[in-house]
């Protein structure tokens, strides 16, 4: 993949999970790394192990939520190196529950990382981008972005947006030379569920209620760089994920049972005893 060869790439949520793969996966194949993280400690393990398999690669400490945090790397990042490549705007949270259940403070802490923090990220590489008329902007949505998903309705309502500005900004961005890529993974297994907030279940009656095997994040990593060497809008893995999302755009009703069951399944376990992970 020499599309990454000696470019500098950005990733936050570097520290872990499909992050730390797309740096790994990166450096690998000759990109220089800026691995971003909230976790510093993290970031600077990702990036030490990367320089330690003769990859390149430096550690930011960097809170998405944050949108002048943000610029500022980016503005520092593309001065020190020339340019900017690539943007991965991969950091996020998880929220489970029902809605019903949920408090402001519940919602303002996910659109804030997960939606702001893409916003931040895709504003501030654009405007680099657009200067240098290069560049491609990488924002991790998921599956939950195409499709609407019971007992996750904010993560599903951030993720539907990030699907939105991309492939919105897509279009205007094109004849201005800057690329940008919205990925929507199914499941794939990371840390997003130990760090999650689980409201009325667990993590475990969360993960129980799944019904798809789980992808491994670097299997993850390599099919979204894949994607993105091939400029896709959307990167849509893995089969099943691509299923649903045709039979919603068919007709969303096809999904109601599989909807109707993960929420029936949910509420097998919710009980006001079990109360909130976090
Ligand atoms: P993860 O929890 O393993 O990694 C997320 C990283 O983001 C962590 O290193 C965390 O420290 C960092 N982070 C959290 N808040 C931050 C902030 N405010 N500023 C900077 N960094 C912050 O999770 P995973 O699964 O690798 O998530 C990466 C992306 O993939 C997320 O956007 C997630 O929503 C998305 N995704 C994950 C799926 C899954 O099943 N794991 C499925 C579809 C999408």
């Amino acid at each position: 993949m020499d599309y990454f060869k000696d470019k500098t790439a950005i990733v936050t949520g570097g520290a872990s999970g499909i992050g730390q793969m797309l740096c790994e996966e990166l450096a690998a194949h000759g990109a220089f790394v800026i691995v971003a993280d909230l976790n510093l400690d993290g970031a600077q393990q990702v990036a030490l192990k990367i320089v330690e398999s003769s990859g390149r690669a430096s550690p930011a400490s960097l809170d998405v939520s944050n949108a002048d945090a943000v610029r500022a790397l980016v503005d520092k990042v593309a001065g020190e190196h020339g340019r900017l490549d690539f943007m991965f705007n991969n950091a996020g949270i998880g929220v489970g529950g029902e809605v019903r259940d949920l408090t402001p403070d519940h919602w303002r802490r996910i659109v804030e990382i997960n939606l702001f923090g893409v916003i931040s990220g895709t504003s501030a590489a654009y405007s680099v981008m657009v200067k240098q008329g290069f560049g491609h902007i990488v924002n991790t949505a998921s599956l939950a972005g195409l499709i609407g998903s019971p007992t996750m309705t904010p993560y599903s309502t951030t993720k539907f947006a990030v699907v939105g500005l991309s492939t919105s900004l897509r279009t205007e961005a094109e004849r201005l030379g800057v690329r940008v890529t919205a990925v929507c993974p199914g499941f794939i297994q990371t840390g997003i569920y130990d760090a999650g907030t689980f409201v009325k279940s667990t993590k475990e009656a969360f993960l129980n209620q799944i019904p798809f095997k789980m992808m491994d994040a670097r299997t993850a990593a390599r099919k979204i760089l894949r994607g993105v060497e091939r400029n896709r809008a959307l990167i849509v893995f893995p089969f099943y994920a691509r299923f649903l999302w045709w039979l919603a755009r068919i007709n969303p009703g096809l999904l109601s049972p599989l909807s109707r069951k993960t929420v029936n399944d949910f509420r097998r376990t919710r009980s006001e005893g079990v109360g909130s992970s976090k």
